[in-house]
């Protein structure tokens, strides 16, 4: 057998598997998810209707949207009636570690699919955390409401605006997935070997956590509240660079253009009713981010990525910043899901190869 050495530890290029399910294109700006553009689908289609399109690509099951929305609101409702045997699991622990751990202690049910129960679950475990964590009572899901008023619902206690709710719905269809991203990626090979879909899921959260993936939009957020004000930007960005720092919120492993998800979150952002941060701020810092990378790295082309707008996004419909990563979860939960379905239907043990660099055996 020839091994195929990749000169870069990233795995850059190399193709894991074969996906029906969303497809990125670096070079153009384009994002596919379902067979269709994420610019069409975002203010088009609620995020129930899209899991269902993406489960029915990865494993060529019959479901339609209304079956999905139906499931995912019952999903909610079994999710919420376990809460008080996962929460304990979780005290202690920041956000990002108390949503691993809920997910780890949330357990199958007899009758709904792991997909649709783990979809229910992640909107109900990250809000109530949320509303736990401030000390709050905890408001039971309503079947009835579709995903994204729901969740905004058990996280305020009441009923959000209608533009709030599609703005949440966009951000949920947006980032439901993006091809072979690293968490994916983690998801299908415990997928591959056989095991649960709450194992991939759980493997793939561990994945996302990380700042360089779904941990991105927090320090965004950070970010934006250090810099303050139209005089501190250059400062600001100009001394986290000569330090050797990454601006959160820039650069892609694959987008050699702007990230197309970051100008459909923007409108998102744009189309809210009274949202409050100052966008003038926000958009200064990125025109200068964005010069200022070109200058740091001009053989890279360093571009702004979901993570920028996430950030402005989600703290304009008042979630917190530390359950950012949570949030993201459960949207890309649909894609894992999908994923690991398509892995087990379509896809073998996924078992690469390493290139031996240590020391050899004595001769004798
Ligand atoms: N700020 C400053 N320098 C950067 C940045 C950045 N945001 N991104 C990359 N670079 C530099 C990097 O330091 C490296 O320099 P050097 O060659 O001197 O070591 C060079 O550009 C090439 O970087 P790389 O590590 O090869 O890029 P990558 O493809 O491995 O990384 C990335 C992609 C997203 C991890 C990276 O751009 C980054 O760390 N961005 C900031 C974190 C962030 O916004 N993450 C969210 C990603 S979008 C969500 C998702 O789809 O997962």
């Amino acid at each position: 057998m020839t091994l195929q050495v990749n000169p870069v530890t990233g795995l850059d290029g190399v193709i894991a598997a074969e996906t029906a399910l969303s497809h990125v294109d670096g070079e153009k700006g384009e994002l596919i998810i379902g067979g269709a553009s994420v610019g069409d689908i975002a203010f088009a289609e609620d995020f129930e209707a899209l899991a269902a399109r993406l489960w029915v690509l990865a494993d060529g099951s019959q479901r339609d949207a209304g079956d999905a929305r139906r499931l995912i609101g019952m999903a909610r409702v079994r999710a919420f009636e376990r809460l008080s045997a996962v929460l304990p699991a979780t005290d202690g622990l920041p956000m990002v570690d108390a949503f691993r751990a809920a997910l780890a202690a949330m357990a199958p049910d007899d009758d709904l699919p792991d997909e649709i129960l783990l979809t229910g679950a992640m909107g109900v475990v990250a809000a109530a955390l949320v509303r736990s964590r401030n000390g709050e009572r905890l408001i039971a899901p309503d079947p009835e409401l579709g995903h994204a008023a729901d969740i905004l619902r058990m996280l305020r206690g009441m009923q959000a605006h209608e533009s709030e709710v599609a703005g949440l719905n966009a951000y949920l269809v947006t980032v439901s997935d993006h091809g072979m991203n690293a968490s994916t990626f983690a998801g299908r090979v415990v997928a591959s070997t056989g095991a649960s879909p709450f194992m991939a899921i759980t493997a793939a959260y561990c994945a996302l956590s990380g700042p360089l993936h779904g941990g991105a939009p927090e320090p965004v957020l950070n970010m934006l509240d250090a810099i303050g004000s139209a005089d501190n930007i250059a400062p600001w960005i100009d001394a986290a660079l000569s330090r050797g720092e990454r601006l959160m919120g820039f650069g892609h492993r694959i987008y050699r253009v702007r990230d197309p998800r970051a100008d459909v979150l923007k409108t998102a952002f744009e189309r809210l009713e009274g949202a409050v941060r100052d966008m003038n701020l926000a958009a200064q810092v990125e025109a200068y981010a964005r010069k200022a990378l070109e200058a740091h790295k001009p053989d890279r082309k360093l571009d702004t990525n979901v993570e920028f707008y996430t950030a402005i996004l989600l703290d304009a419909l008042k979630i917190p910043r530390q359950a950012f990563t949570p949030i993201f979860a459960a949207a890309r939960v649909v894609g894992w899901t999908a994923h690991a379905l398509e892995q087990q239907y379509k896809g073998r043990l996924l078992r690469p190869a390493s290139l031996y660099v240590g020391p050899m055996p004595a001769k004798r």
